[in-house]
């Protein structure tokens, strides 16, 4: 745990960059990396900009896979996951668009989007690093508590209260927010050779408990984690009063 949560964003950043570094990325050998959205990686993306503006890490051959997508928004929807990214970190940095890869929640065919995707993923071996956040209820991606741990990329209902926390981003109006989404399954998850989770503040407190000291079940689809070789959690001390 760090003291404060900026710190968080800072050391997250700092261990991305030092990856790709490590690995020296070329074009036919690129560093595949997860990428979520949410307020709490959103000092991340800031601190990795940063760091690309001094010259620190280079984009140009990583390719990335978010983790999920609102269900009928359009990409150029300001909430769409896709707008997010794109504001928020991809239009600052220099990563090639043909590497950017997002859940399209427009597809006429949602189920053969979701296999798109794993295919998509499954072509460059494994996902590298894969950074999460987690939902007050300990949802990772849009994995809902009672999501099987053996799932894979597919359509989800959200419930009401991921809809409710989210809405502050829909005019506070729950019923503009979209009722499903696309998401990396929590087995695709579990597949990435590491798995960095971003936790910060009181209200997160809960689903840190579930994560590390709960027995591992699909109603926190976090504790999922503690059956990965490299899990690492990044939080702050709101985080941990719970534990
Ligand atoms: C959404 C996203 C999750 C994210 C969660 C928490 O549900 N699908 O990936 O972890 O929000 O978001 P925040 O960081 O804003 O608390």
């Amino acid at each position: 745990p760090l003291e404060k949560s900026s710190n968080v964003g800072l050391w997250a950043a700092q261990y991305i960059v030092d990856k790709i570094n490590a690995f020296q990325p070329t074009q036919d050998r690129p560093f595949v990396l997860g990428l979520p959205t949410g307020s709490t990686p959103l000092e991340t993306y800031k601190h990795l900009i940063e760091l690309y503006k001094m010259g620190e890490v280079s984009f140009e051959h990583v390719v990335t896979f978010n983790m999920d997508e609102y269900v009928g928004i359009a990409p150029s929807h300001p909430e769409s996951y896709y707008s997010f990214m794109h504001n928020n970190f991809f239009d600052h940095i220099n990563i090639q668009s043909q590497n950017i890869n997002l859940l399209n929640g427009l597809a006429d065919n949602l189920e053969e989007e979701c296999q798109r995707y794993e295919r998509k993923i499954k072509s460059y071996g494994a996902v590298h690093l894969f950074m999460g956040g987690v939902g007050n209820d300990g949802h990772i991606a849009f994995n809902e508590p009672g999501s099987s741990l053996a799932s894979r990329t597919r359509v989800k209902t959200l419930t009401m209260e991921t809809r409710t926390a989210n809405s502050r981003f829909f005019d506070n109006d729950i019923n503009q927010v979209p009722k499903l989404a696309l998401t990396i399954g929590v087995a695709t998850l579990l597949e990435a050779k590491e798995v960095l989770t971003l936790v910060t503040g009181r209200h997160k407190a809960l689903a840190l408990q579930a994560a590390v000291e709960g027995s591992v079940n699909h109603l926190w689809t976090i504790s999922a984690l503690q059956l990965h070789q490299k899990a690492i959690i990044v939080c702050d001390a709101f985080s941990t009063m719970e534990l």
